[in-house]
């Protein structure tokens, strides 16, 4: 680079699937994929709903000659220890290919089998960013909801039981060969599913155009993302059959998904993940309760990125950028309830006595909270939880905290 001259955009790299397929009926185009690929045996990853499309995949391949089989068995947020169970029934089924159909949950783990399937490494030896050495066997994914994006991104989360913690992969090695979106899958999704999975694409789009690292690249996904959630998520969750607000929402959850990698999300999931890995709330519920409090905190960091996303929900201007803002704040918090959630955590058997150990559970939780536009102390992780004990909170201004956007 010539002298005087200095870049003002990081490097950054998005690492996609090989082949990413979009469109409704692209079922069909993931069985002929498989038929063309006919590996020595496809392990297909379930769960118990859609244990009947697997079984059909499976008698299709049959007939083509493909050797598979059907693993239905996880439901809910995965453990190590269902991980490892399911890992060693692929491994005893000689699988040379993993199909993951499912929720966000079937896919983490179905990417992790893809990975430890024939690999030597222990899971907590990859548990954190770049530590995957590699994954020799076939990863194909095809979601079943739309929101969590795991059909595009590098991460994968599993529950520690014991630490009573959410862990996550993070590796290029975990983005699929392969990914099938088919909206017509997702319209059998059960409302609160509907709602909780957009919330949480809504997050991530969110959370990765306000992030301390956000980046121009990321930014195109991330305000189409959230303006697709302001238009179709009520509309899916109100009318399950509305294919267009289907198409849309399966559209917001991979642009979400593809957030992911490059930025990443922030303190909305840091905060959340203590609430799924204590109290089991599914984690786009989880999100969900604490999303519009985290950017009400977030917003005087960073008015002007708040209010173009508020802007994007579709939240008129307001005369100051931080107004807009928090405008915006109220309208997630509106989404949220429209959507039939509950936003209150007592709801979910959440005391405000248990208040300090999920703020020091939230804190452990570093490589998410160092993307936050605004630096959060345990006291703010405190004062954010004691928030989402009053619905339609006033917005908690921190105005000493407050410093210019970058
Ligand atoms: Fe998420």
């Amino acid at each position: 680079m010539p002298t005087g001259q200095r870049s003002i955009m990081r490097t950054l790299t998005f690492f996609q699937p090989q082949r990413l397929v979009f469109g409704c009926g692209c079922l069909a185009e993931c069985l002929a994929y498989l038929k063309s690929l006919a590996p020595a045996h496809l392990f297909i990853l379930t769960s118990g709903p859609l244990a009947s499309t697997a079984s059909s995949l499976q008698t299709e391949l049959g007939r083509a000659g493909v050797s598979a089989s059907v693993e239905a068995g996880i439901e809910g947020e995965p453990t190590i220890a269902d991980f490892e169970a399911v890992t060693e029934r692929a491994r005893r089924a000689g699988a040379t290919c993993i199909l993951g159909l499912g929720g966000g949950s079937v896919l983490d783990v179905a990417k992790l089998v893809a990975a430890f399937v024939n690999g030597s490494q222990s899971i907590n030896e990859t548990f954190g960013i770049g530590l995957l050495h590699g994954r020799a066997c076939h990863l194909v994914c095809m979601p079943t909801t739309s929101g969590t994006g795991s059909e595009v991104s590098p991460n994968a989360i599993l529950l520690d039981e014991s630490a009573k913690l959410k862990k996550a992969v993070i590796s290029p090695h975990l983005v699929p060969d392969a990914t099938f979106i088919d909206p017509e899958l997702t319209i059998s999704v059960p409302t609160a599913v509907t709602a909780a999975t957009g919330l949480d694409a809504l997050a991530h789009c969110v959370e990765a155009y306000t992030n301390k690292f956000a980046h121009p690249l990321v930014d195109l996904y991330a305000l189409e993302g959230i303006a697709l959630c302001g238009r179709f998520l009520l509309r899916a969750v109100q009318s399950p059959a509305d294919m267009e607000a289907r198409e849309g929402m399966s559209l917001a959850g991979l642009y979400g998904g593809l957030c992911l990698g490059p930025v990443n999300t922030a303190a909305g999931h840091a905060l959340a993940y203590p609430l799924g890995a204590e109290y089991h709330i599914a984690h786009g519920l989880s999100v969900a309760l604490v999303q519009p409090h985290v950017f009400r905190f977030n917003a005087e960091a960073t008015p002007e990125r708040h209010a173009a996303v508020a802007r994007a929900l579709g939240v008129a201007d307001r005369p100051d950028s931080l107004e807009t803002a928090l405008a915006g704040a109220r309208a997630i918090e509106q989404l949220t309830k429209d959507c039939g959630l509950d936003s209150h955590l007592g709801a979910y058997g959440v005391k405000p006595d248990d208040i300090p150990a999920l703020a020091a559970s939230a804190m452990t939780v570093t490589r998410l909270l160092r993307n936050n536009p605004q630096p959060v102390t345990e006291a703010d992780c405190v004062q954010i939880y004691r928030d989402c004990f009053r619905p339609n909170a006033a917005p908690q201004l921190h105005a000493a905290r407050c410093r210019p956007e970058g």
